[in-house]
């Protein structure tokens, strides 16, 4: 199976910053590393332009968010249909940056994941613990309780379409990636917990601080499936530095 490499650039890039991106990337990768799958997620309005970039190429996009109705009085909002008409083939859900900040409840991404599954997206669904769960010891029943309830009611068949990221809150943005092993045990427990309670399994990737020189001690791993990258994948060098790394 290909490891996945995704690029997650959060609220950054304008149309013609996307546009010198994916100059800078084609020059980077003539090789893109057939190992691998990539899929980068820009913000709304750069996906269209990402998605001609990337015709006739294997890089997939996905979108940072989208909402559980069709359509209708909700302003702001854009839904699943929306996203897949632009071109998109993924959605993030449940990022620890919309739970924080737009009070994503696990309810609330429950309902997106089943809208997103709906409308033939592909699901890149976030997990994580802060570091105050951490020190006291109850990353598992975390992790737990986020997985239960925001992938209620998916039958064996959705699974096929769900990527789990790990990301620990306090590893996101701040240079200090977990360590190997400890990301290794989180994911070695999701697995588990899949497994007894879904009868179902995952692609796993890891998220959070990594770079260029850290790719190689997660992919190293069995059991991570790839990575989900914030910072470093704003620049098509890095980014391609960590694909290269990974192969
Ligand atoms: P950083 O790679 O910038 O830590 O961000 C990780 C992340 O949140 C990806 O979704």
């Amino acid at each position: 199976m290909k490891k996945i490499i995704a690029a997650n650039w959060k609220m950054n890039k304008t149309i013609s910053e996307t546009k010198s991106f994916f100059h800078n990337f084609r020059n980077q990768s003539s090789l893109l590393a057939e190992g691998c799958e990539i899929i980068i997620f820009p913000p709304f309005t750069s996906i269209v332009e990402a998605v001609r970039e990337c015709e006739n190429t294997d890089i997939k996009i996905g979108a940072q968010n989208c909402y559980y109705e069709s359509s209708g009085a909700f302003t702001g909002e854009i839904s699943a249909e929306m996203i897949r008409d632009i071109g998109a083939e993924y959605v993030i859900l449940g990022h620890s940056e919309r739970r924080k900040y737009f009070c994503e409840t696990d309810e609330i991404i429950n309902k997106k994941i089943h809208k997103a599954l709906k409308n033939s997206l592909k699901v890149i669904f976030c997990v994580g613990e802060s570091f105050e769960t951490r020190k006291n010891g109850k990353v598992n029943e975390w992790i737990e309780r986020q997985i239960k309830n925001g992938l209620k009611g998916l039958s064996k068949e959705n699974f096929k379409n769900i990527v789990i990221a790990y990301e620990p809150i306090w590893a996101i943005g701040t240079g200090k990636a977990i360590n190997a092993e400890s990301a290794d045990e989180v994911v070695k427990f999701i697995k588990k917990y899949l497994a007894d309670n879904f009868d179902s399994e995952s692609v796993i990737l890891y998220g959070g601080s990594v770079k260029s020189d850290n790719v190689r001690e997660f992919m190293g791993l069995e059991d991570i499936g790839g990575l989900l990258v914030g910072g470093a994948s704003l620049s098509a060098e890095s980014f391609a530095e960590i694909i290269f790394a990974s192969g």
